[in-house]
């Protein structure tokens, strides 16, 4: 069976052909609006919409070029169906829905964490289920666990800021682009380096910053991010007051190394705990926050097996969606009679019936 995928909730579209029998991706096409947001500093729902319906025909086209296929191949639509902008998913949605109906195929409408969450299932034969999940991008944090497909419990998550939102917001407040995380990142692996180099020569060499690990003695599996944020804001007006205007490089490198130790630091350990309480032995790490190095490193170092998607599956596309969709081909319905969930939370989507 052929899937093709749509994923269009915010600013990236994707669509992706989904072989069920192989369990491989065909042919894959993705437009990031990152460029166009950033003038903005930050997503403009208006402009994202627009700028799906405006692309989201030719991306289908070179997605299924690639895959050497045609429409006539394909057996079944997906698209995600919520949560995110309204205005982006309507954009996929009628497409989807509107495709599905003039090739005469059946229409999946799949949770977009749910696309994230099952994407280190593709190609990895070593994972099984039950696992651990770990979901950090720019809109969630949450520790789940995986029983079976929409079998999924929510076991802790951030009781603020979501931990890329915090990345987000600490590189803005540095001066970085948006959006931040992974410019962040590049300026901690400087900052970490001149620490290992400090430490080399007096192994009890303090970094120049240490930012607090919230929520860590808290006794369950919720994080807090948003006083790390506020703890770079500190640093940055003091050292406004003592310098002068101006950020300088070092500076910067310093308070991006102390803020991603804190938060990877608060991750690995409430995982730690969470892979523990529940006697699993695989933790899945997805969403925009998985690309982190870091976290990648210190999840390495846990006692249970840590599995991350691809790192251009980290961020969202279509073929995590297709992917998805598989599991759930006996949701498919009539394509056509359709409506977006903007506010879909993962509890309403999979409850018990
Ligand atoms: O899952 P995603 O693409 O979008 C949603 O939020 O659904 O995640 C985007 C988030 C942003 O906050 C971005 O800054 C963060 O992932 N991110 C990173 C890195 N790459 C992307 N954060 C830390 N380190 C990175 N290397
Ligand atoms: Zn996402």
């Amino acid at each position: 069976m052929l899937i093709l995928g749509f994923e269009s909730s915010c600013d990236e579209t994707g669509v992706a052909l989904y072989d069920t029998e192989t369990g491989t991706i065909k042919g894959e096409s993705l437009f990031s609006q990152i460029d166009m947001h950033a003038l903005y500093g930050g997503v403009v729902p208006e402009l994202a919409s627009r700028d799906h319906v405006k692309r989201i025909a030719a991306l289908t086209r070179e997605c299924l070029k690639e895959a050497g296929a045609s429409f006539e191949d394909v057996d079944y639509v997906a698209c995600t169906e919520g949560p995110g902008l309204a205005g982006a998913l309507l954009a996929g949605m009628s497409f989807a829905n509107s495709l599905a109906f003039s090739l005469g195929v059946p229409f999946i409408g799949v949770h977009h964490l749910e696309g994230h969450l099952l994407s280190p299932l593709m190609g990895n034969s070593s994972l099984k289920f039950p696992f651990l999940a770990l979901l950090v991008s720019g809109g969630h944090t949450q520790i789940l666990a995986v029983r079976r497909v929409a079998d999924y419990e929510l076991l802790g998550e951030s009781v603020d800021d979501a931990a890329g939102e915090a990345f987000d917001k600490t590189a803005k407040i540095l001066g970085l682009p948006y959006p931040g995380g992974k410019y962040l990142a590049q300026k901690a692996q400087k900052g970490r380096e001149r620490h290992m180099a400090m430490l080399a020569k007096d192994p009890k060499a303090e970094p120049r910053f240490v930012f607090p690990r919230p929520m860590l003695g808290s006794g369950d599996l919720n994080m807090s991010f948003s006083g790390l944020k506020t703890a770079a804001l500190t640093e940055v007006a003091r050292h406004k007051e003592e310098m002068g205007g101006n950020l300088d490089d070092e500076f910067v490198e310093d308070v991006s190394y102390a803020f991603e130790e804190a938060v990877t630091d608060v991750l690995a350990r409430k995982v730690a705990k969470a892979l523990k309480k529940t006697g699993m032995r695989d933790v899945v790490v997805a969403g925009g926050v998985s690309a982190n190095l870091r976290l990648r490193e210190k999840f390495a170092k846990l006692r249970g097996r840590s599995h991350f998607p691809a790192l251009g599956l980290c961020t969202d596309n279509g073929a995590m969606i297709a992917h998805a969709a598989s599991y759930h081909l006996d949701r498919a319905r009539e394509p056509l009679a359709f409506g977006v969930r903007p506010r879909w939370s993962f509890e309403d989507c999979f409850k018990k019936k």
